[in-house]
């Protein structure tokens, strides 16, 4: 048997290129649809954006709203998240990298909270105020009150119940 290096080379850059233009593809498909396909992940983010809420999926928030929520993590939302340097920027990289690609305004201010973008306030705006008020969702950022798998980034509907 004999093997042509040069072919089984160029095989091998043709199927990292073809898989590359894929993974791009699905990114875009994937923005807001509740993560029906591949979830990004990274075990630095899940283990420290995932502490104090669910680590919420990048592609909910455009690359400059991460970029400035990272470098504010020392006030984040009345709370201290600081990191060391290398892991946030770790954290960053990947948020930005995975990010949602809508078109935003550039001089507009980056929103911080993905419960104040547009696509999520329509996506919302059928859930009675008395359910943002009962007790076990308190707030618009308690994803899981809501989303049973928001743990592991899948936001389907079929996953989603309402507490009463
Ligand atoms: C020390 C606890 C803590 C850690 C660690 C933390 N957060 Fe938060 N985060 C909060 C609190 C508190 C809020 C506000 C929640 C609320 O308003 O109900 C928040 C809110 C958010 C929101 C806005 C949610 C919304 O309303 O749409 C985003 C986005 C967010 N955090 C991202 C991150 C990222 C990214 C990291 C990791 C770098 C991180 N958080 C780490 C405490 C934390
Ligand atoms: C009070 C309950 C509740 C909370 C809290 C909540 N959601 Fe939702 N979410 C819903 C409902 C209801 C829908 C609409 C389902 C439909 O009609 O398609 C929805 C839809 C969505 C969708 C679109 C799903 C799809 O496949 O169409 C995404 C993505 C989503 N929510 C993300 C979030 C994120 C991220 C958070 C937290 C920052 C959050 N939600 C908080 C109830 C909630």
């Amino acid at each position: 048997m004999s093997i042509d290096f040069g072919s089984a080379l160029r095989m091998f850059a043709a199927v990292v290129l073809l898989g590359g233009v894929m993974s791009v593809a699905q990114a875009d498909d994937d923005e807001h649809e509740g993560g029906r396909r591949s979830v990004a992940t990274n075990a630095a983010w899940q283990a420290e954006c995932g502490e104090c809420h669910v680590a919420f999926p990048p592609r909910l928030l455009p690359a400059a709203s991460w970029r400035e929520m990272m470098a504010g993590l020392d006030k984040h939302f009345g709370t201290d998240a600081s990191l060391e340097a290398p892991v946030a920027q770790e954290i960053g990289a990947f948020l930005e990298q995975h990010a949602s690609r809508r078109k935003i305004d550039p001089a507009a201010k980056p929103l911080l909270r993905i419960s104040e973008t547009r696509w999520f306030v329509r996506e919302h705006d059928e859930v009675p105020q008395r359910v943002w008020k009962n007790p076990l969702v308190k707030s618009p950022s308690n994803c899981a009150a809501c989303h049973t798998e928001a743990e592991s980034g899948d936001y389907r509907e079929r996953n989603i119940r309402m507490p009463k």
